[in-house]
């Protein structure tokens, strides 16, 4: 059964379900012929209390356009929408419930395709998750990046820049009139944060896997080119829909591969390989982090975009797109990768956009690193993992053995690290105990500020490792994600301000330098963990979350091995 007869309302008497079902849909006033056309769900996610959603009323009409045109019926209908800074304590608690949100709609309701409409950081993966489980043929759309702002003759783009003139006003270089006015100009037009941060990533990750259209990642939300795509999405979501082409299909462990790749190339954001992981879990698909490092040695980075360069995304879309860094990366993938089109990687890309602005994209003969942005780290303090972007970090500080700093929380955090009397030195590590999933909802917490005093100082940059995350828009050496996390006892748990910590990238390995013995001293005082009673999605979340190297899925959302 398809169309709007798939998965009739259970009455005992099919019949009168379908009866039932026109009888409904003749109230939204469509005509009776469309009632007959294959159904595409637009799954929407607008939200006041999501600003870089702000235009998604607009596009979602494109896409209507689209599919009306190509002879479908479109269905536009709403799922919870997770706007960066306004979800207590973060975003990534709430990814999993939009993934649910995502999942069962696209089950439940009739449609024979879906057109996933998102674009903040934890949107898209939250709807490919949930599209992937449901099994349903689906494509994504993108939302768009922002568009940048000015200040005193200097373009500004979140969020890298809110970085940087929060760091310069922190050390007492900006004023605080000036902070207001950076604040006015960051973020000026619907869309998602101008820079390769974790939204950018993610639109790049999932044009890479071919789950969306072919240069689809960088038009600005802004820009017509945006509405273009959204008709040429909805139009290919009537054709995926006939072909029945699901996603499975599409994502395999060649795309995936293909995906790290570019997330390689772009210097992306190292929450979107959590995303990836879960994505590809959801399909039964796991990333290797041995492959992992082989890949980033061996996939320059190539996109000159903030953080880790100086443009934006709506220069890399006036610079030939994704299609111009996939055209460049070409002998790197593996281009009989089957795409949501239908046709594969390797016939989309064909002789490769017209113009390259070099700038903005290298060549892969010239490029702006010759290893690729992530390094995926083991050792004592990290035994199921830990992540470092080394793109974003400072090469000086790859070689780190120092003298550990160690806040046990983000409260003792924003407690001390500005106090005057803090001890610590430019030479020490920063370690932040309990921000991992079970801790804390894995804040991006894990870029921890410079103290204070050492700042004034004249200090930019300092190791700090935490089992927290890091905004895609964020640069330093910092190193992520350590699993297991502290919460769960995790070594991390036991470091004491005073260890010593021994960072090596080129050896990807992070080990606390202490006895064993004294670890099984600490272990056997650690405090017993708390057992606040939870109820309702809270406690889901603590009682079914995996660690970052899983993804932190939900266990009971993975498939059956
Ligand atoms: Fe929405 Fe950055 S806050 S993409």
């Amino acid at each position: 059964m398809s169309g709007i007869y798939r998965g009739l309302v259970s009455y005992g008497d099919r019949d009168f379900s379908r009866f039932l079902r026109r009888a409904f849909l003749h109230a939204s006033g469509r005509s009776p012929e469309s009632l007959d056309r294959p159904v595409i769900g637009i799954s929407t996610s607008t939200s006041d209390f999501n600003p870089c959603h702000r235009q998604q009323p607009e596009l979602v009409k494109s896409v209507a356009r689209g599919i009306i045109a190509a002879g479908g019926l479109p269905m536009e209908f709403p799922t919870i929408s997770l706007g960066e800074s306004f979800l207590e304590p973060t975003a990534m608690v709430y990814r999993n419930l939009m993934a649910m949100d995502v999942e069962e709609l696209v089950r439940a309701q009739p449609m024979d395709a879906v057109v996933l409409v998102g674009g903040c950081d934890k949107t898209v993966p939250a709807q490919l998750m949930g599209a992937f489980s449901a099994g349903r043929p689906a494509i994504q759309l993108v939302t768009g990046p922002m568009s940048t702002g000015r200040y005193q003759g200097e373009r500004l783009g979140a969020c890298t820049d809110c970085r940087r003139f929060w760091a310069r006003y922190r050390a007492g270089d900006v004023s605080e009139t000036e902070i207001g006015e950076v604040e006015r100009n960051l973020a000026t037009t619907a869309g998602t944060c101008a820079v390769m941060g974790t939204a950018s990533t993610m639109a790049c990750i999932v044009e890479a896997l071919g789950m969306a259209l072919p240069d689809s990642a960088a038009a600005p939300a802004v820009h017509a080119d945006r509405l273009r795509l959204g008709e040429a999405t909805g139009a290919a979501a009537v054709s995926i829909a006939v072909a029945g082409r699901t996603p499975d299909q599409v994502v395999t462990a060649a795309s995936v591969r293909n995906a790290l790749r570019v997330l390689l190339a772009i210097g992306g954001s190292t929450n979107a390989l959590i995303h990836l992981t879960a994505m590809a879990g959801r399909l039964g698909l796991a990333i290797d982090p041995d492959e992992l490092n082989e890949l980033s040695d061996t996939t320059p980075v190539l996109v000159e975009l903030k953080p880790t360069g100086a443009h934006y995304m709506e220069d890399l879309h006036a610079s030939g797109g994704l299609p111009a860094v996939l055209h460049e990366l070409r002998d790197l993938l593996d281009l009989s990768a089957l795409t949501v089109t239908g046709e594969t990687l390797g016939e989309r890309l064909g002789d490769g956009p017209a113009w390259v602005d070099r700038e903005v994209v290298r060549p892969l003969s010239e490029p702006s690193r010759e290893k690729g942005g992530l390094v995926w780290l083991r050792g004592s303090l990290a035994p199921s993992g830990a992540l470092i972007k080394r793109s974003a970090a400072d090469p000086a500080l790859f070689e780190t053995t120092g003298r550990a700093v160690v806040f046990s929380s983000l409260e003792d955090l924003a407690a001390r690290i500005d106090d005057p009397d803090l001890d610590v030195e430019a030479s020490d590590v920063l370690v932040l105990q309990n921000a991992g999933p079970l801790g804390a909802g894995m804040p991006e917490a894990g870029y921890l500020p410079i103290p204070a005093k050492l700042a004034r100082a004249g200090v930019r940059d300092m190791v700090r490792i935490s089992d927290a995350r890091m905004s895609g828009t964020a640069y330093g050496t910092i190193v992520l994600h350590v699993t297991p996390e502290a919460a769960l006892g995790g070594p991390l748990a036991l470091v004491r301000t005073g260890d010593q910590i021994r960072l090596s990238v080129s050896e990807a390995r992070l080990d606390l330098l202490v006895a064993p013995e004294e670890l099984e001293k600490r272990r056997a005082d650690l405090p017993e963990p708390a057992t606040e009673r939870l109820t309702g999605y809270r406690k889901l979340f603590r009682d079914h979350v995996l660690g970052a190297d899983l993804g932190c899925d939900f266990d009971f959302c993975l498939p059956a091995p």
